[in-house]
C-alpha cells in the first residue's frame, strides 16, 4: 500500500535506537542509568487522584463529555489570575490532550501549504511536527550560547519575518534550559506586532525554574494577549503526564479555530480527568514548590558533578533537563551517547535529535534523585570517556 507522503516528513524515532541497545545491555545484567526521557519520577498529589477516582465511580461520568465543563474553564481562569496575575475569560481557554496533541493540530489549524513559520533550533520535536503536518515551511531561529540560548529576534531576516505566520517560543526551554526575562517577552511582542505574527508560547515548565527566578506566563506581558496564545500543561507541575491535561489559552479567534478543527475528530476530555484537573487547579500548590526545590537539588548535583570531572557547562536555569556541551571537543552527539551508554551505562539524549544547533551537546533529564546522580557522575568518571 502507498501510505501518505506526509509520513515521509518524519524520520525514525531517535529514542528507539538507544532504547533497543539499553534493553540488550540490561539483559546482559548491566546497570543502566536512564536520564534520557523526560517522564517525571515524582508522584501525583493525593487530592488529584482522589478527585479522579471519585468521579470515575459515577456512571454519569463515563459518557461523551462533548465539551469542557464550565467549572474547568473557570478553574483555569482563576488559576491564571492567582498564579500569573493574568485576567482571562472562558472563551480564551480550551482543553487539549496535552500540549503535544494541541501543538500537533495547531499547524493544520493555522497554516496553508507553504506558509512560513518560525521555530527554535534546538526544537522540541512536536513544534516542527505540528507545523509540518499543516504544510508549513519552518524557518529555524537558533538558540545559541552566544545569546544565552534565548530567541534573538533581531537576527531573523526581515523578508522571513514579513511572511511568517507564527513563531513558537518556549521558555523555560526544553532542551536548552534557558529562561525568559520580562524584557525578552516585550521584545518578542514588539516583533510580533511589527510583522503581524502570532506567538505560540509553550509554558510547560513555568513551575520548574531555579535560583529564585520567577516562572510566569507569556500572556502577562503587555500586548501579549493581542498577539499570542499559550499552552498551559498540568503534566510536569502536577506529575499527571499520563492523564494528558493541558490547555490552550489566549486569543479567542485562535482558540475558536483550534476548537473547530478538533470538534471534527474529538468528543471531549474524559469527565473524571476534567474533575482531576479542577482539583489540581483549585488545590494547594505547596507540592509544586517543594518539587521545584527537589529538581534544583538534582540540577546542582548534576552540574557540579559534571564540572568536577572536567565538563564545561553553566547551571541549567529551568526545566527538568540539563543541556551539556560534550567534553573533549567532540561533536558527534549520537556517537557520544552510544559510547556513554556502552562504557558508563548512562543514557542521555543526543543534542542533534533536536536540530542542527543541538549537535555537540547532550540533554540529561533530571529524573533521578541526587544520590543516584552522584553514582552517574562516578560511572562517567570511571569509564574514562
Ligand atoms: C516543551 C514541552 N512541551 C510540551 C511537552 C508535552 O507536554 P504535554 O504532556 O502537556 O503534552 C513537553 C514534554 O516533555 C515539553 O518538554
Amino acid at each position: 500500500m502507498q501510505f501518505s507522503k506526509r509520513l515521509d516528513l518524519f524520520g525514525n524515532e531517535i529514542f528507539a535506537a538507544l532504547n533497543n541497545r539499553r534493553l540488550e545491555l540490561e539483559a546482559q545484567g548491566r546497570k543502566i542509568y536512564n536520564m534520557s526521557v523526560g517522564t517525571p519520577d515524582f508522584t501525583t498529589p493525593e487530592h488529584i487522584k482522589k478527585a479522579l477516582i471519585e468521579a470515575a465511580s459515577d456512571d454519569a461520568n463515563w459518557r461523551y463529555s462533548l465539551r469542557d465543563l464550565p467549572e474547568l474553564l473557570d478553574a483555569v481562569c482563576s488559576y491564571y489570575r492567582k498564579r500569573f496575575q493574568v485576567e482571562i475569560t472562558p472563551d480564551m481557554v480550551m482543553s487539549v490532550y496535552g500540549s503535544q496533541e494541541g501543538m500537533g493540530h495547531l499547524g493544520m489549524t493555522l497554516c496553508d501549504e507553504g506558509d512560513t513559520v518560525l521555530l527554535p533550533d534546538p526544537c522540541y520535536p512536536v513544534f516542527a511536527a505540528g507545523s509540518l503536518l499543516g504544510g508549513a515551511v519552518p524557518y529555524y531561529y537558533p538558540l545559541t550560547a552566544e545569546h544565552d540560548f534565548l530567541p534573538y529576534v533581531e537576527d531573523i531576516p526581515e523578508d522571513v519575518a514579513r511572511k511568517a505566520k507564527y513563531m513558537i517560543v518556549s521558555l523555560p526551554s526544553n532542551p536548552v534550559g534557558s529562561i525568559a526575562s520580562p524584557g525578552l517577552y516585550e521584545e518578542i511582542v514588539a516583533f510580533a506586532k511589527k510583522y503581524d505574527i502570532l506567538i505560540i508560547h509553550d509554558n510547560a515548565y513555568s513551575d520548574i525554574i531555579f535560583d529564585d527566578a520567577y516562572g510566569g506566563s507569556f500572556l502577562s506581558t503587555p500586548g501579549a494577549r493581542e498577539v499570542g496564545v499559550e499552552f498551559f500543561s498540568l503534566s510536569k507541575s502536577f506529575n499527571v503526564t499520563g492523564a494528558r491535561i493541558s490547555f490552550l489559552v489566549g486569543r479567542p479567534d485562535v482558540i475558536a479555530a483550534l476548537r473547530k478543527l478538533r470538534s471534527q475528530i474529538d468528543f471531549g476530555m474524559f469527565l473524571p480527568i476534567q474533575k482531576a484537573a479542577i482539583a489540581a487547579l483549585n488545590g494547594p500548590l505547596e507540592s509544586v514548590k517543594d518539587q521545584c526545590q527537589d529538581y534544583e537539588k538534582r540540577r546542582d548535583a548534576l552540574c557540579d558533578g559534571l564540572r568536577s570531572i572536567g565538563w564545561e557547562l553553566p547551571n541549567g536555569k529551568g526545566t527538568m533537563f540539563v543541556w551539556a556541551k560534550i567534553p573533549g571537543g567532540r561533536t558527534d552527539s549520537m556517537e557520544f551517547c552510544m559510547e556513554l551508554m556502552e562504557k558508563a551505562g548512562v543514557i542521555v539524549t543526543p543534542g542533534a535529535s533536536f536540530g542542527p544547533h543541538g549537535e555537540g551537546y547532550v540533554r540529561f533529564a533530571l529524573v533521578l534523585p541526587p544520590e543516584k546522580i552522584q553514582e552517574v557522575i562516578k560511572a562517567i568518571r570511571v569509564s574514562g570517556i
